[in-house]
């Protein structure tokens, strides 16, 4: 019988121990982080890091979690635990899913690959991100039928928008995730005072730059400043891109070119839209049947309004306190929400999470699910692949013992009783 992932996860650690082999990276998340910064460029490590102006916003995720106090239960039978969730039709073996978080390439060079491997091995979603570092087909290539999601931002192109969407679709993504919070980047003070936005070198553009109608519009960038060497068509600018990216020898070279620095300019007159407003969701609902959650709700009416506007699921998140300095934390705007919303569609949560208690108190709250940021991108430079499976692997198991010491033998058993305000 099993003794369930949690015990067979210590099990796993403490006999490796006994054996002379310790964790391939740090279950601790400070540890973790340190281990991760070693691996990386000062730049890589702070646009990962960082966060909107002071950062209180970071520091705030963490402390709103930490004034909700779980109140155990006892004598409750808690042998055998199901953690098991479905989100809008998508399974998680355990109630969270992999955060998009773009350029993951400043974190290993496999990037999204590997994320997608480690999450496919271990029945956790991916949400693929719009500003990946690989494109999204060959990312869904490598996770078999393993669930995944695909997040957009919505450019000044509705016809890119489109075209991602359907993309995605044809990649096997089972939900859209729109990000809202994010129409211009906020002021970030560790990537302004090192004068570095990964996007403006060339990384974290792959869903662009393997878009056909990106590639159509980038054209006509060529045709109004051609590089020089003089035209080039459609099909060349496809595969010189490829060629840029996949000779990382080579791509200092290649951003030198007329053809990245191009691409990088139309990407830039791309990617922001900060007109954009709810009347334009009709567009984004009328072009696809996938369930679309909005991500980086923070107030009750703007999660009625989601509803409203038909849309199937809320992600509340401060996108990691990058964005608006001072913003609320998501453990303290989530109530509100979930009684807003009253059931109708599911609520995710993510900003701050870093244990399987964070987990169960999103979920004591409302929560349907979580969503998993930083830790893994730290996993990923710790230990490329198996550097994410393994944090995959102590949240789960963390998740799962706190779930039957607090005396729930499965998800569904968590209700608001099991926390109390601070
Ligand atoms: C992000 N996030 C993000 N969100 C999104 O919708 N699209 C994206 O491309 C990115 N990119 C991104 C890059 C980096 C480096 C980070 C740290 C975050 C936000 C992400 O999905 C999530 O909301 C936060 O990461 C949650 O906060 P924590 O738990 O990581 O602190
Ligand atoms: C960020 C964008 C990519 O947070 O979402 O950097």
């Amino acid at each position: 019988m099993s003794v369930g992932i949690g015990r067979e996860r210590q099990f796993d650690v403490y006999v490796g121990g006994a054996r002379g082999a310790y964790p391939r990276v740090p279950v601790s998340f400070d540890r973790l982080e340190q281990r991760a910064r070693k691996a990386m460029t000062p730049e890589g490590y702070a646009y990962i890091a960082g966060g909107a102006g002071t950062e209180e916003t970071i520091r705030e995720n963490r402390a709103a979690f930490e004034r909700w106090r779980i109140v155990p239960r006892m004598l409750r039978d808690v042998s055998v635990r199901d953690t098991a969730v479905n989100v809008l039709g998508t399974p998680m073996s355990s109630p969270f899913a992999l955060c998009p978080i773009g350029v993951l390439e400043m974190a290993h060079r496999d990037g999204d690959v590997a994320v997608a491997r480690a999450a496919a091995a271990e029945g956790i979603p991916f949400i693929f991100s719009n500003q990946a570092s690989r494109p999204m087909e060959e990312t869904a290539r490598a996770m078999g039928d393993a669930p995944r999601w695909f997040q957009l931002y919505w450019s000044t192109s509705d016809e890119l928008v489109a075209s991602l969407v359907s993309r995605a679709e044809a990649c096997g993504c089972s939900a859209i995730v729109l990000t809202l919070d994010t129409t211009m980047l906020g002021w970030r003070i560790r990537d302004l005072d090192l004068a570095y936005l990964p996007f403006l070198r060339g990384r974290g553009i792959a869903q662009y730059t393997s878009d056909p109608v990106f590639l159509e519009a980038l054209q006509e960038t060529l045709q109004q400043s051609p590089p020089p060497g003089g035209r080039i068509t459609l099909a060349a600018i496809g595969s010189l891109w490829e060629l840029a990216g996949s000779y990382p020898g080579s791509r200092v070279a290649n951003l030198r070119s007329g053809l990245a620095r191009a691409a990088v300019r139309r990407f830039v007159e791309t990617y922001s839209r900060p007109s954009l407003s709810w009347e334009d969701l009709a567009f984004l609902r009328e072009r696809t049947r996938l369930p679309i959650l909005l991500k980086g709700i923070l107030h009750p009416a703007d999660a009625v309004a989601a509803i409203e506007h038909g849309m199937d699921g809320i992600v509340v998140s401060n996108h990691g306190g990058r964005q608006v300095d001072g913003a609320i934390g998501t453990m303290d705007a989530l109530p509100g929400i979930v009684e807003a919303v009253g059931g109708r569609v599911p609520v995710v949560l993510d900003s701050g999470i870093r244990s399987g208690a964070d987990v169960f108190r999103a979920l004591a709250l409302g929560a349907s699910a979580v969503g998993l940021g930083r830790p893994y991108v730290w996993g990923l430079a710790a230990g490329g692949e198996e550097g994410v499976r393994e944090v995959i692997r102590n949240l789960r198991g963390d998740f799962d013992l706190t779930l039957g010491l607090a005396g729930c033998a499965s998800v569904r058993e968590i209700g608001t009783k099991a926390v109390q305000h601070a």
